[in-house]
C-alpha cells in the first residue's frame, strides 16, 4: 500500500480555541483525517515566547485546547495529537535551521510583524519570538508534512519553511527535507464580533468553542452591524457588517442568505431578526461540540497527549537522525 501523505498543523495554547480557528483550520483537519496521516500539535513552546513569564497560563490551556480538538471531532485513533515541548528533536532541528535564514528575512515576515503590533514588547522583540518561522519549519519538516491546514495569516511562515527546506537540501546536497503546501479553508479569515480585525482571544472579540449558550447569545447581541442602519426600514450595508460575515461563514443555505442580503440592502430587515438567525445558526453548530467537550475527562486528555507525544517523538527523531547525517556532524 502506498504511504499516506502527512498533514501537520498546530495551535498555540494561549487561550481556548474560537470560531476563527474552527473555520480557518479545525474543520479542514476533521475532513482530512483518515485520508492522510495526520498530526496536530499543541504548540506550547511557541506560545511560551509571548508568555515566558506566565508558563502556568500555557500549561492550563494545553489541556483545554486538546479538549477543543476532541470536541470538534479530531479523532486520536486517526490523528496523532501531541505537545510540542515533549518532542525535543524539534528544537535541535530548529537550531540547525537557524543558520539557513537571515535575521532580515525574519524581521520582514508579515505574520511576525502583524503579531508584534499586538504584543507588549514591540520595540524589544525577543529572539524567541522572531524565530517562530524557524521553529515552525522544524515542526513541519520533522514529520515530512506535505500539507499544512492553516489560516491565511500563516502563509508567510510556510514560505519561510519551504525556503529553509530548499536551502538545506541544496547546501547539504540531499533530499531529506520536503516542501509543504498550505491548505486553506474557503473562509480564510473570520472578523471579530467588533467587525474590526480578525477574531482573536487577545483582542477579546471572539466566540469560543466552549462558550455557554448565554455568552454566545450576548456576544452576538453585541456584534457590529451597520451603524447607519437604525430603523428596520433603513437600507443597510453588508460590507463590514460582522453579522453577515458570520452568516457567510456558517449559514448553510447560500441562496437564502443572498435573499436576506438583498432585503437588508433595500431596507426591511432588522438587525435583531438577523442576530436571532445567527444565534440559532451558531448555537446549532456549537451545542453538540459543547456537549461532547463536557464529557471529556482530564485523564482522557492526558492519555491522548502522552501517547501522541511518544509517537511524534519517534517520527521526529528519525528525521533528526537523517538531518544530522546529511549535515555530516561528528558520529563515532
Ligand atoms: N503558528 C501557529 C499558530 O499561530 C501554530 C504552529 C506552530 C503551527 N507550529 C506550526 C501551525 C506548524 C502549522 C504548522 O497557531
Amino acid at each position: 500500500m502506498p504511504q499516506k501523505d502527512v498533514v501537520l498543523t498546530g495551535d498555540r495554547p494561549s487561550g481556548p480555541l474560537h470560531l476563527g480557528h474552527y473555520v480557518g483550520s479545525l474543520r479542514n483537519r476533521v475532513a482530512l483525517q483518515g485520508r492522510y496521516n495526520c498530526f496536530v500539535m499543541v504548540a506550547d513552546v511557541q506560545a511560551l515566547a509571548a508568555n515566558f513569564d506566565n508558563p502556568q497560563r500555557i500549561r492550563t490551556h494545553v489541556r483545554e485546547v486538546c479538549k477543543d480538538y476532541l470536541a470538534v471531532g479530531i479523532d486520536p485513533t486517526k490523528t496523532t495529537i501531541f505537545v510540542q515541548s515533549r518532542v525535543s528533536a524539534l528544537f535541535e532541528l530548529a537550531t540547525y535551521y537557524m543558520n539557513l535564514v537571515s535575521v532580515a528575512r525574519l524581521e520582514r515576515n508579515p505574520t511576525i510583524k502583524e503579531e508584534l503590533q499586538h504584543k507588549s514588547f514591540a520595540e524589544n522583540v525577543t529572539a524567541g519570538f522572531l524565530t517562530h518561522p524557524v521553529s515552525q519549519a522544524a515542526d513541519i519538516t520533522a514529520f515530512k508534512a506535505r500539507y499544512v491546514p492553516v489560516g491565511e495569516d500563516q502563509l508567510p511562515l510556510i514560505e519561510v519553511s519551504n525556503e529553509i527546506v530548499r536551502k538545506f537540501n541544496r547546501v547539504y546536497n540531499t533530499d531529506v527535507l520536503k516542501e509543504a503546501e498550505a491548505v486553506l479553508d474557503k473562509v480564510q479569515r473570520l472578523v471579530g464580533i467588533d467587525g474590526k480585525t480578525k477574531a482573536s482571544k487577545s483582542l477579546q472579540n471572539a466566540i469560543f468553542l466552549s462558550d455557554s449558550v448565554d455568552v454566545i447569545k450576548q456576544k452576538i447581541q453585541s456584534m457590529y452591524t451597520d451603524p447607519g442602519h437604525i430603523k428596520v426600514t433603513d437600507p443597510g450595508k453588508i460590507e463590514g457588517n460582522a453579522v453577515f460575515a458570520y452568516l457567510d461563514a456558517f449559514y448553510e443555505d447560500p441562496d437564502g442568505l443572498e435573499n436576506l442580503k438583498t432585503l437588508y440592502k433595500k431596507g426591511g430587515l432588522g438587525d435583531s431578526a438577523l442576530k436571532t438567525l445567527l444565534n440559532e445558526t451558531i448555537q446549532t453548530l456549537l451545542g453538540p461540540i459543547r456537549e461532547r467537550r463536557q464529557s471529556i475527562t482530564d485523564d482522557t486528555v492526558d492519555d491522548v497527549l502522552e501517547a501522541g507525544s511518544i509517537h511524534a517523538s519517534e517520527i521526529a527523531s528519525r528525521t533528526l537522525a537523517e538531518v544530522r547525517s546529511a549535515i555530516g556532524l561528528w558520529h563515532p
